[in-house]
């Protein structure tokens, strides 16, 4: 028996959380689900954003489907943290593996995967401010970035038989600017890239990265960067395939948690609509297959997802008319 929980959280997870439990119920009968909460609506029924019964929930599954949670808009409310930063650090979910591949023939045929260290940089959320003068502390660790590090090289080595290509990985950093903190982040890349001959290495500047995402992505593979880089350039890398609509992720760690998401947020501007793109959520299911060993499931659930659109139903941000549901409707027809 599998067991996989889900948290669909605020907004458009909402949405497209259930429509993905109905997707891999269809694929893999044998699922069992525990529906958990979190987010925004649930700290201000409950006065916790992630309560105790959800981390029991995530620790028993054997994977976790997270949709999204809204935060304050008003800045930080006493209390209220985000749930999703919170999950990673308790379950030590350091590598967040973020996969971009053209579904649509009129985007460019990238396949490309981001590796994004999950648990510091920035994200630390060490702040002070006297009013005046405002600080945020950037934390770089050579445990993490070589762990990361390690995540970026194996899957370049794994993604390299379904490739025409040898496998590549891009380390990114802005270690002219910062020699201590990014310059650790390379040279422990650096290092790591030496157990893995037979992966090429290049480094790039996060900017320069930017401008050679845009301007030529099909010559990327794996992509390894630290928390804020990696956050900023995935979402760069969906706008090449369609958007956040279409994009997944994986959190993963050395235990045998592990957390799906997409890598959207829970879009306040369309939540309620019925017309949230459930694909990055459908495609973070099929993530959560592979993981699971149930690769032939996986991939059925990405050929079904493939053979709606080429069907004409796509969603409104790609696009076409079909509501979350109708979208769904196709998946489940394709798979039928
Ligand atoms: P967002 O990802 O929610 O939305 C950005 C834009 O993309 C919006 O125009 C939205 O309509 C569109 N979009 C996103 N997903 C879509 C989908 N599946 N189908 C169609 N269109 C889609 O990012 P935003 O607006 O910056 O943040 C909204 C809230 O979500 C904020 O409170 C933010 O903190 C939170 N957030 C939560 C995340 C999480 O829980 N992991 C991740 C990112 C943001
Ligand atoms: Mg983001």
């Amino acid at each position: 028996m599998t067991e996989i929980c889900l948290i669909p959280g605020d907004g458009i997870g909402q949405e497209v959380i259930p429509e993905t439990g109905r997707v891999l119920i269809r694929l893999c009968p044998d699922i069992r689900f525990t529906y958990a909460e979190a987010g925004w609506a649930c700290f201000r029924r409950t006065g916790k954003a992630l309560p105790e019964a959800t981390l029991l929930a995530v620790a028993q599954a054997d994977a976790t489907l997270f949709g999204a949670t809204q935060s304050p808009t008003d800045g930080r409310v006493g209390g209220y943290r985000s749930p999703i930063l919170q999950l990673r650090r308790h379950f030590d979910l350091y590598a967040n593996l973020r996969p971009a591949k053209a579904l649509l023939p009129y985007h460019p045929p990238v396949d490309l995967l981001i590796v994004r260290e999950n648990t510091e940089g920035l994200y630390i959320r060490e702040e002070e401010s006297d009013g005046e003068i405002a600080l945020a502390h950037r934390r770089i660790t050579r445990r993490a970035s070589e762990r990361v590090a390690r995540v970026a090289f194996w899957y370049a080595r794994s993604r390299a038989p379904q490739r025409d290509r040898p496998p590549l990985v891009t380390i990114i950093h802005k270690a002219n600017v910062l020699p201590l903190t990014d310059g650790l982040f390379r040279s422990v890349a650096l290092n790591v890239a030496q157990q893995y001959p037979d992966v090429q290495v290049e480094e790039l500047l996060v900017d320069a990265a930017a401008m050679w995402l845009v301007k030529d992505p099909t010559r990327f593979d794996v992509l390894l960067a630290p928390n804020l880089y990696g956050d900023i350039l995935s979402d760069l890398v969906a706008g090449l395939v369609g958007g956040l609509g279409v994009t997944p992720s994986a959190n993963v760690g050395d235990g045998r948690v592990a957390l799906f998401e997409p890598v959207h947020g829970s879009a306040p501007d369309i939540a309620g609509e019925g017309v949230a793109n459930p694909i990055a959520a459908f495609l973070s299911g099929a993530m959560a297959l592979d993981h699971l060993g149930r690769e032939e499931e996986a991939l059925r659930l990405r050929n079904a997802i493939l053979a709606a659109l080429h069907a004409g139903h796509l969603p409104r941000d790609l696009g076409g008319h079909a509501s979350t549901i109708e979208f769904t409707e196709a998946v489940l027809l394709a798979l039928s």
